[in-house]
């Protein structure tokens, strides 16, 4: 599934014909503003756009992506964006959402990133370990680091939760937004959404 470069081009002058032929104001109104309902934190994964799994168009979703999905309250790039989110587009829903078979938790799990990345990542390490008695109970190696993946997922949210942003936002007005954790099943598509309700 390698694209050639000029594709992407030719593909983005026959998307944006036919955008304009089934709605010739759509690129008027879209310049205009953004109002998006959701606020997005997902895997950079190319597997993982997650507009193309929930049918959203551009203006819907606002993003945050990084290797493996990390809530990170030292991560100024993700701190803004949330900020952002909450403040001044004053987003209706957060979604932190992993993927089963993903790189990230694999390489943490095996210890096998070395360098930036294996930094990056060496919070889903420390939560291996944490949660080792329960992980070392299923037997298939695939399906451990996707509980795994489930686990990384409920922690970014727990991450979320400490942040100035959301702790701020949450005493001005509870109930403006909610906080959901998803996981992608990259072998069938679908969004799994996971109970957080026990998260403070
Ligand atoms: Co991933």
């Amino acid at each position: 599934m390698s694209l050639e470069y000029s594709h992407l081009i030719s593909n983005n002058r026959k998307w944006a014909e036919s955008k304009k032929d089934s709605n010739p104001d759509y690129f008027n109104t879209l310049s205009l503003r953004q109002q998006p309902n959701f606020l997005y934190i997902g895997c950079s994964d190319s597997r993982m756009p997650l507009d193309t799994y929930t049918s959203t168009e551009p203006g819907e979703l606002f993003v945050h992506r990084n290797i493996a999905n990390q809530v990170s309250v030292t991560d100024i790039n993700l701190l803004s964006v949330l900020d952002y989110a909450v403040n001044v587009l004053r987003v209706k829903h957060i979604i932190v959402c992993g993927h089963y078979d993903c790189g990230g938790i694999r390489a943490a799990y095996q210890n096998s990133a070395a360098g930036l990345v294996g930094n990056w990542i060496s919070p889903i390490r420390d939560l291996a370990i944490e949660f080792q008695s329960e992980l070392d109970k299923i037997e298939d190696e695939n399906q451990r680091l996707n509980r795994l993946s489930e686990l990384n997922v409920i922690r970014q949210t727990e991450n979320l939760m400490k942040t100035y942003v959301i702790q701020d936002a949450l005493q001005k007005c509870t109930g403006c937004f909610e906080i959901h954790a998803w996981v992608l099943d990259l072998s069938t598509g679908l969004i799994n959404e996971l109970d957080i309700r026990d998260i403070k």
